[in-house]
């Protein structure tokens, strides 16, 4: 098997996560989990994201939350960013990294991102300046790349373009996501043979979310083309507030379960992990979603 010796995860539990939870949930609560994942070993967490507080209720308090968290030097503490106003907010409150986030769907943008594929990355490209200045990294999101939940099937050739196009711009990485979970293995091969022949692999990261159960065969898929950096979120967490029905991403317990048995290296304590997991399951007053965990709990 062709599988890297090491995998970078990129944990999106505290924004990709919590969004969509329409139950308040206070800011302690989001900074003690964004504490614990990291005393589990996490050394990327997606903390919190600057849209319009009106479109992402949940979100409101990510400023608070960055300024809430007791801060580990080896950590990058990222934030989801739309515009130039969400950057310099996420920037005010030291966030390390942005990531900007355009669909593969001109459906999916309107509802997501109130324009097109085009004005998103003439927008972007204001964001992306100021970033370089600052000497911020920008991570690029591109959403629906296995399917859009307005206009179905998505074309893997606009994937790469919009991917090329964004890398072109300054992103360092782009993240193919599978925001309603639509796709299988096979799909996802395909797709990232695609974009690898526009991008490096180096530069693809997974981004599955579960909702049909495919996450982890997908995720197995994209480690065997050669990509090694896989989002997560802890416990499974999470559904996209723009995509009816989507759920979580792939479980980080999950997925550090898989890298285990594989013997690729990432850096995680799944014990801490699944505390991590648990923790917030808890406070939410939902059980996790995550298989690993439950099958650990008992
Ligand atoms: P808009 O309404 O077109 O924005 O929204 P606008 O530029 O016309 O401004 C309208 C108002 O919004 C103004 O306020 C602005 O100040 C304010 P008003 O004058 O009316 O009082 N505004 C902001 N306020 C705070 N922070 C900002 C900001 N920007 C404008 N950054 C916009 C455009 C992009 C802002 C809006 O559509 C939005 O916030 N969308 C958020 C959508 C979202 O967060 N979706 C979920 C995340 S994406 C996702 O989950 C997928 C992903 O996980 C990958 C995957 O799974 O595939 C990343
Ligand atoms: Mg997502």
């Amino acid at each position: 098997m062709n599988l890297p010796r090491k995998v970078r995860i990129v944990e999106v539990g505290p924004r990709d996560g919590l969004q969509n939870e329409k139950q308040t949930i206070a800011t302690a609560t989001k900074i003690q989990l964004i504490e614990n994942l990291v005393a589990a070993g996490l050394t990327y967490i997606e903390a919190g994201s600057f849209v319009n507080p009106k479109w992402v209720p949940q979100m409101a308090d990510s400023g608070e939350v960055f300024s809430g968290i007791a801060r580990k030097p080896h950590v990058t503490y990222a934030a989801l960013t739309p515009n130039l106003q969400g950057y310099e907010r996420a920037i005010a409150v030291g966030a390390n990294e942005v990531a900007i986030f355009a669909a593969a769907s001109e459906a999916f943008s309107q509802k997501n991102i109130n324009c097109t594929i085009a004005e998103s990355i003439q927008r972007f490209a204001a964001l992306i300046d100021a970033a370089k200045a600052q000497q911020i990294p920008v991570r690029g999101y591109i959403s629906c790349v296995l399917g859009c939940p307005y206009s179905g099937a998505v074309d893997a050739h606009q994937v790469a373009s919009i991917a090329r196009e964004l890398l072109a711009m300054g992103c360092y990485e782009i993240s193919l996501g599978d925001t309603i979970g639509v796709g299988t293995a096979g799909q996802t091969k395909q797709l990232i043979e695609t974009v690898a022949r526009d991008i490096p692999i180096e530069k693809i990261a997974a981004h599955m979310h579960d909702t049909y159960g495919q996450a982890l065969a997908n995720i197995f898929a994209a480690l065997e083309m050669g990509v090694s950096v896989i989002d997560s979120s802890v416990a499974g967490l999470g559904g996209c507030p723009y995509a009816a029905g989507a759920t979580g991403n792939v479980a980080t317990e999950d997925l550090v379960y898989l890298l285990n048995g594989l013997g690729i290296e990432h850096g995680v304590n799944l014990d801490k992990l699944i505390y991590a997991g648990n923790t917030i399951s808890a406070a939410l007053n939902k059980p996790t979603n995550s298989k690993v965990a439950k099958a650990m709990s008992k």
